[in-house]
């Protein structure tokens, strides 16, 4: 008799038990995420119907692409006031690209952390900063704790899963994408997604919202055993953000 497919008596249905969402595109008009403010609504009702009560969502802030400043944002942010869902809290931070805007941000005190003075950033998913530690370094120095965002999505890092652990013990936070946990990037992100859950190494999970087909996606990831296993391992620290 084959059991062993059976689906668990607590298999999670949705996101409920991980509750808070930290990295998400929901704000009307200031990157490639939330188009206007009938988009942003229908994804934050998206994700509140995936079974997440607090959101703080990430726009980015991107010199070259999306030069966004605490003012841009916090604008954008007022005009989703009153027009939320009832009973869910809807925070603002940034995702930042680590280029000379965010430097001068970081220097002038105008960046926008995540609780815990935590700054989740990314730079180029093709070509590795040349001095990718010393930022991190200089981050920590500063009093930041940096996360970095879907670290699996950085494909020269891929041969190189060392590197992972190296930045790790420097005392780095990883964030996967939800999304990553299914073939929506690829088969080899989804691979490296995988094998970081696995060697327990992720410490928070984010659905990285830009439009409508990531929420449907979404729905599929409660189903899958690298999600459960992210769940069980008592790792994830998205609760801490609350
Ligand atoms: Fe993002």
């Amino acid at each position: 008799m084959l059991f062993f497919n059976r689906p668990r008596k607590d298999q999670p249905t949705d996101f409920s038990k991980v509750g808070l969402d930290m990295h998400s595109h929901l704000i009307p008009g200031v990157d490639d995420g939330a188009k206007d403010i009938a988009d942003s609504i229908l994804l934050i009702n998206g994700l509140k119907n995936l079974g997440f009560e607090h959101l703080i969502t990430t726009p980015h802030t991107l010199q070259d692409i999306h030069p966004n400043t605490q003012k841009t944002l916090g604008k954008g942010h007022l005009l989703l006031e009153g027009k939320l869902p009832e009973g869910l809290t809807f925070r603002l931070s940034s995702e930042y690209y680590l280029d000379e805007q965010f430097q001068g941000q970081l220097e002038a005190g105008a960046v926008m952390p995540l609780p815990g003075n935590r700054l989740l950033v990314e730079f180029s998913q093709i070509t590795k900063p040349y001095d990718l530690e010393e930022r991190f370094f200089d981050l920590s120095l500063k009093g930041y704790q940096p996360i970095l965002a879907h670290p699996e999505r950085y494909l020269f890092f891929h041969r190189h899963f060392e590197y992972y652990k190296r930045i790790k013990d420097m005392g780095v936070e990883l964030q996967v994408n939800a999304l990553s946990l299914t073939d929506h990037y690829g088969k080899s992100i989804r691979k490296i997604a995988e094998k970081l859950i696995e060697k327990d190494m992720i410490d928070f999970i984010g659905t990285d919202t830009h439009h409508l087909k990531h929420i449907e996606t979404l729905a599929q990831v409660p189903q899958n055993k690298f999600f459960v296993r992210l769940l069980d391992s008592g790792l994830l620290k998205n609760q801490e953000l609350m």
